[in-house]
Order: C-alpha cells, then sequence, then structure tokens
C-alpha cells in the first residue's frame, strides 16, 4: 500500500469501541478502575489516551517505525530527546540548527553539564575532525531552516556508526512522506507536527519515532514524567490533518517548484534557495535521499527597501512566523526564527537582512504567481 492510503486506512482510523469512523475525542484526564490492583491499558492520560494513542500509530506509519511518541510541540519532543545526553557528553549540531533547539542547547544543556558544537554539516571532514572523546550524539537537520543546505544522511550515519555515536535527525521540513530518516539510518526521528503534518496552522505539536526499543521506553519515561505528551483535542486534530497530508504536500511543493524557478529569473531577486534548483550546491546529495524539494523554499531579495514593499504589497501568502500550513506563509528569519542570533552569527550563517523565507501553500499557482509579481514590481 501506498503511505497515503497507509495513512487513511492502515492504523486503527476506526474506534475499536464503537466503530466510529472518526476516532472520538477520548476528552477525559482519568478512566473508572472496575477493582483493586487492576493494570488497564489507560489509567491517566498522561500516561496515555485512546485519542493520543490512535496518533501515535499514525506516527508509526508515517515514519516506518517500531514506536512513535506524540509531545505536545516540536520543541517538546526535541528536548526530551536531547535529555537522553548526560552530564559530561557532547553534542554536534548543525550551524543553522532551528533557533529553538539551539537556543535549548546553549541555554539549557550547559546547566546539566553537556557541551554543545555547532558545524557545517555539509562537510563530512569538518564532523569528523569535532568528534571529541565524549561526544554522544549527532544532530541533523536536513534541508536547513532557512538557506536550505543539505547534509548527506547516510553518511553522517555511517561516521556515526563508526564512532558509536547517537544520531537524531529533525524531518520538520521534508516530513516522512518524502526523506525517511529512520530507513537512512537514523536513530531517532523528530519533527514538528505544528507544520505540514497538521497542515492546517492550529496546533502545535511535536513527534519522535524510533526503531529502539530501550530509546523509545527511556522516552516513553521522559514524556510521561516532563509532561510534555500531546493534548487529546490536538491528537484529535492532527489526526484529521493527516489524512489530508499527502494531498497538501503535493500541492504545495508543486508551487514551491514552481515559485522557486520564477524567483530565480527574476530581476529583483539576487539569489533563490531551494534544494532541487540545479545551482543548489548539494542537489545531488538531496536527490539522494529525498523524492523532492519539499515546499519551503527561500531567496534573497535586491535590497531592504525591496524586502518591505514587497511584505506590504503581498495580498495572498500571510506574513509570520512558522511553516507547512495550507496557506502560503512568508517570514523574515533575521527579525523572527533568527532573531535571537546575534548580527555577527547570522552573518555567519547567511542569513541576511534581505532573506525572505516561503512555506507554500495550496493555493493556486496562478493567484499566487501574480501576487508576487505584482508585489515584487
Ligand atoms: C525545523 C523545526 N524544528 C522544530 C521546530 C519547533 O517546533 P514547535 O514550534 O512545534 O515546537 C520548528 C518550528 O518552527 C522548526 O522549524
Amino acid at each position: 500500500m501506498g503511505i497515503n492510503t497507509e495513512l487513511l486506512h492502515g492504523y486503527p482510523v476506526i474506534d475499536p469501541y464503537t466503530g466510529a469512523s472518526s476516532i472520538p475525542k477520548y476528552q477525559t484526564s482519568t478512566f473508572n478502575q472496575q477493582s483493586v490492583g487492576e493494570s488497564p491499558e489507560y489509567s491517566y492520560t498522561r500516561f496515555g489516551n485512546p485519542t493520543v494513542s490512535a496518533l501515535e500509530e499514525g506516527i508509526k506509519k508515517l515514519e516506518n517505525s517500531e514506536y512513535g511518541l506524540a509531545f505536545s510541540s516540536g520543541m517538546a519532543a526535541i528536548s526530551n530527546v536531547l535529555m537522553l545526553l548526560k552530564s559530561g557528553d557532547h553534542v554536534i549540531f548543525p550551524l543553522e540548527v532551528y533557533g529553538g533547539t539551539c537556543q535549548f542547547a546553549t541555554q539549557v544543556l550547559p546547566n546539566y553539564n553537556i557541551e554543545a558544537s555547532f558545524l557545517d554539516m555539509s562537510s563530512l571532514d569538518t564532523i569528523e575532525r569535532n568528534i571529541q572523546k565524549n561526544t554522544k550524539m549527532i544532530y541533523i537537520e536536513t534541508p536547513s531552516n532557512p538557506l536550505l543546505k543539505v547534509s548527506d544522511i547516510r553518511k553522517i550515519t555511517a561516521l556515526a556508526d563508526k564512532y558509536n555515536l547517537l544520531t537524531v535527525a529533525d524531518n520538520t521540513f521534508m516530513t516522512s512522506l518524502y526523506q525517511k530518516p529512520l530507513d537512512l539510518g537514523v536513530d531517532i526521528v523528530v519533527e514538528s507536527m505544528t507544520k505540514f503534518i497538521n497542515g492546517h496552522s492550529d496546533v502545535v505539536g511535536g513527534l519522535a519515532a524510533t526503531n529502539n526499543k530501550s530509546l523509545y521506553e527511556k522516552l516513553f519515561l521522559f514524556q510521561k514524567n516532563f509532561g510534555g505528551i500531546l493534548g487529546v483535542e490536538d491528537s484529535w486534530l492532527v489526526l484529521r490533518g493527516m489524512k489530508t497530508m499527502g494531498l497538501r504536500m503535493e500541492k504545495s511543493i508543486q508551487n514551491a517548484k514552481i515559485i522557486a524557478e520564477f524567483l530565480s529569473k527574476h530581476s529583483k531577486i539576487k539569489k533563490v534557495f531551494y534544494p532541487t534548483l540545479t545551482e543548489h550546491k548539494d542537489s545531488s546529495v538531496h536527490a539522494q535521499q529525498s523524492e523532492n524539494g519539499g515546499a519551503v523554499l527561500s531567496f534573497e531579495v535586491n535590497s531592504e527597501d525591496i524586502l518591505k514593499q514587497f511584505i506590504k504589497k503581498m495580498k495572498i501568502p500571510i506574513y509570520a512566523v512558522s511553516l507547512g500550513g495550507v496557506e502560503t506563509i512568508v517570514s523574515h528569519p533575521a527579525t523572527m526564527s533568527h532573531a535571537c542570533l546575534t548580527p555577527e552569527e547570522r552573518e555567519e550563517q547567511g542569513v541576511t537582512n534581505t532573506l525572505l523565507r516561503m512555506s507554500c501553500g495550496i493555493e493556486d499557482i496562478k493567484d499566487l504567481l501574480l501576487d508576487i509579481e505584482k508585489a515584487l514590481n
């Protein structure tokens, strides 16, 4: 079965208790027990709930994994996974890792005596040279945010195997519909379900998935003890969003590809960043591990004045933080996702003031192109 069929029929999408064609919201914190000393399947919603479990079955299908966990945000999933590290450990992140992960690594992990390095992960040599005696984890994010830099998942996992390191991949941009980190050798995949999986800009959620039982057991304990399980209502919304994920993403990706090509020929655009454009330095690496370029692109306009006019004049996209919704979302990394970095750090990463990121929605492409063209001119 194809993944779109699987996401509609390949896990308990029918409620096993009532036959309802949509898993109900089991909106309860606790469950009645019949006798003393029972170990019921469900006892308290922070430990598990049938609506959340249904979503976790869906996560397993999507990720092609043995185990899946739903968290209250992408950051809850990421921070729980990073808490697998112990005092004295060292972890390697991409230089342009998502801002929240960067903040957690620089402002929270040091409290637990956990050290982090931020590297250009498109270079395998750089990674290998920076592996220390205490390195325990390599954290991958490809394509990266916002410049869509690509790192080679297979080669990084092979390197990690050589040094017996754990690998984690944040797969939020591509999702496992189009890039399957676990199949490429990664130990744990994390994704913000706030983005393409839910897809309607109305839920904050995250997932972690793995094929390793012992890692799952540790993460399950964290989910329970840090208390970051996804709520019932949000799990239900994500379950609903997931059913149309394939259709939505197909259209968004088609739009992104057309817009990337259109912008790369426009006189007011300095540079376009999109992983399947031939001018992308690592487009061949991306093609070996992903089925397409995804629905996110970024571009530099010729001046700050053009940027301001563009944001003011565009009518269809919303100008906001986030990505992965059915509507096109334009954001300004320098003042949004990367505002917590110093100007020098942004400069080092290539996040200029004239850079915009666009997460393409499912609008009619002719309307989007017309709107972009008018706003640029
Ligand atoms: C790549 C990436 N990872 C993780 C996150 C965090 O997700 P959440 O906002 O659901 O916590 C984001 C949010 O923008 C993101 O872009």
